[in-house]
């Protein structure tokens, strides 16, 4: 949710911004701007309402000049409609500064009034117009863009990271954070200042996650990060994993599709070095000590979205492995009620970006009650991992594409590898269940790759249905989830109306919705594995079939009591029950793809979404 870069240094900054932007598209977005300074301290600006290629075709018929320094801005619309006078940057002090935001200035109105009687004047409806004008006012009273910036940042309240330039003073960006993410490039000769290190990974990879309540310039040469009162903070550079190319689309045909394809990788590079000699250790968690791992008497999963779902998956195992409750809550209800927590209680965060804000405040909010906190994060560098005790990272790598896919399945691996984890040092598994588990998991990638094989045969079964308005999905015990996440993608990706259901609530009520021809995916435990589930499934199936469902079955090879039912029956190979998610989830997700190609849609960036919801 809003893209931001600034850039100092030789290049052609507008280059640097635009092709940051672009790298930053992923966010979600509807307008776009930059502001350049020049050499001779002329600030020029252009922004549009739209996709970036509107600003780009703007830019070509009216060209701004080539300044080394600049800031550029992809807004996703809260206060104001996505239109041209609302995109950033906006303008104050005569048109001398430029200012960009990402996040909500929570005591906007209040700070407006003041403005509009000391006789300001403002052009758009945002919140962020209000932080240009302050800084406006405090550049005129001090004359000095880091001490005007600093007073401006104490009046805010809420969210944010906003960024900075003033003509007369050339060659410096300003920078703040609170609650939003900005992290710093550090380059020879040249600085960079993105949302995610995506903004300039292809010029370095020595990087700077700029800390809460934090201010930074940035010159050609020099980097200063203080606190709100100017104090000097110490900082840790760390270099990004992933180069320039793991973020391209490398001939596939979306980001998503070659996500999806990485998803083998995904779960082998999360695994990669945690397990030792067939045993199961998680570095990172030493920090926190075996003892407080064995105190725990209650585990709380906070999460949005898919990455909730991963959780949903994860108590299932981490139950039965390591004998500890496990309760898994979306992090938006969890910090407006009062959730019992004390110091028994270790909560684990998940999020792919580490920047949701509704999970990045219930885990402050979990810490400030005394529960220690655990993120499950795929972004180095990310707020919610570094405001945690410890965070096991998934090694996904960079996933571009709105709808989460190989975030998904490391996120339950990584979810996985803890609970074993746990389970070793609580004593709860003997060595023998161990190994086995962990040869489940090792064998996952494998497996994956077989799932893949089958995505023509998705594909065409998606493309036959691709008129459908609604499609209903259901599991039961792990299948569960997959089924909430099958209808999630379908309707993100594809805008059509999609349900999950737990199998066992069918008769309660949903039930209702089967006519005939209703599409209905159906998760169906293994036979093996589940054998008192697998008969209530198939019972499931029959019900709904009798009701004129269409019945597309994902079951496991050879499970042949799903054949005189289904309509489509979907293999995936032999594999424990806990572990069936990680292979079930990969047809649904390429069909939720396919049926949004099959529609011409972007399967990449979705209508109104955005890919880490930095707002509330
Ligand atoms: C998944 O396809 C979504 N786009 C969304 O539900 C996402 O998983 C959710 O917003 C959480 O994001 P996070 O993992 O970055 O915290």
């Amino acid at each position: 949710m809003c893209g931001i870069v600034g850039y100092v240094g030789e290049r052609n900054s507008l280059d640097v911004l635009m092709g940051g932007l672009r790298r930053l598209e992923y966010r979600g977005y509807d307008s776009a701007g930059v502001a350049v300074v020049d050499d001779e301290g002329d600030l020029e600006f252009a922004k549009r309402a739209g996709k970036l290629q509107v600003l780009a075709d703007e830019l070509g018929r009216h060209p701004i000049h080539r300044g080394g320094t600049g800031i550029g801005h992809t807004r996703w619309a809260t206060h104001g409609g996505p239109t041209d006078r609302n995109a950033h940057p906006h303008l104050a002090d005569d048109d001398k500064l430029a200012l960009i935001h990402n996040g909500i200035i929570e005591n906007f109105s209040e700070l407006k009034e003041e403005l509009l009687a000391d006789g300001a004047e403002f052009l758009s409806e945002t919140d962020t117009e209000v932080a240009a004008v302050l800084l406006g006012r405090e550049y005129r009273a001090t004359g000095d863009l880091r001490e005007a910036f600093r007073r401006t940042v104490r009046r805010l309240e809420g969210a944010f990271t906003l960024l900075a330039v003033h003509k007369d003073e050339p060659g410096v960006v300003v920078g703040a954070r609170r609650n939003s993410p900005l992290v710093i490039g550090l380059g020879d000769g040249e600085n960079f200042l993105g949302s995610d290190v995506a903004a300039f990974v292809e010029f370095t990879k020595r990087a700077v996650a700029i800390g809460q309540d934090q201010i930074v310039a940035i010159t050609a040469g020099e980097v200063t990060v203080t606190d709100f009162d100017g104090n000097a903070v110490e900082v840790e550079p760390f270099d990004v994993a992933w180069d320039a190319s793991a973020a391209e689309k490398g001939g596939w045909s979306s980001f998503m599709a070659k996500e999806v394809a990485e998803q083998p990788d995904a779960v082998a590079n999360t695994i990669r070095g945690r397990i030792v000699d067939g045993v199961v250790s998680i570095p990172e968690l030493d920090q926190l000590g075996d003892d407080a791992l064995r105190s725990i008497r209650r585990i709380t999963v906070v999460a949005c979205g898919t990455a909730a779902y991963a959780g949903m998956v994860s108590k299932y195992a981490i139950e039965q492995w390591a004998r500890i409750p496990v309760e898994v809550e979306l992090s938006h209800e969890f910090r407006y009620r009062e959730p019992v927590i004390d110091d028994g209680t270790l909560v684990v965060s998940i999020s792919q970006s580490g920047e949701t804000m509704d999970t990045l405040m219930a885990v402050k909010y979990a810490r400030e009650q005394g529960a220690k906190a655990i993120s499950v994060c795929n972004t180095q560098g990310a707020t919610i991992p570094r405001e945690s005790d410890a965070a096991v990272y998934t090694h996904a790598g960079p996933e571009v594409a709105v709808a989460s896919t190989k975030a998904f399945v490391a996120q339950i691996t990584a979810l996985y590898l803890f609970g074993l984890h746990l389970a070793r040092v609580r004593g709860t598994l003997s060595e023998e269940e161990l190994a086995a588990q962990v040869a489940e998991l090792q064998a996952i990638p494998e497996k994956i790759t077989t799932v893949l094989e089958q995505g023509e045969r998705v594909g065409e079964l998606a493309h036959w249905m691709s008129d459908t308005r609604s499609v209903l999905f259901l599991g039961r015990h792990v299948g569960y989830p997959i089924a909430l996440e099958g209808a999630l993608k379908l309707k993100e990706l594809a805008y059509i109306h999609a349900e999950g259901f737990a199998a066992g609530e069918l008769k309660h009520g949903p039930i209702a919705l089967i006519e005939p021809g209703q599409p209905v995916f159906v998760v169906v435990p293994s036979p093996r594995g589940s054998a008192t589930l697998h008969p209530k499934v198939v019972s499931n199936i029959q019900e709904i079939r009798a009701r004129g469902a269409r019945v597309i079955a994902i079951a496991e090879a050879g499970d042949a009591a799903v054949l005189p039912f289904a309509d489509e029956v979907i293999r995936i190979p032999l594999a424990g029950p806990l572990f069936e998610p990680l292979l079930a989830v990969v047809p649904l997700q390429i069909f939720a793809m396919e049926l949004s190609q099959a529609k011409g849609l972007d399967v990449d960036q979705p209508r109104n979404l955005a890919k880490s919801v930095t707002v509330e």
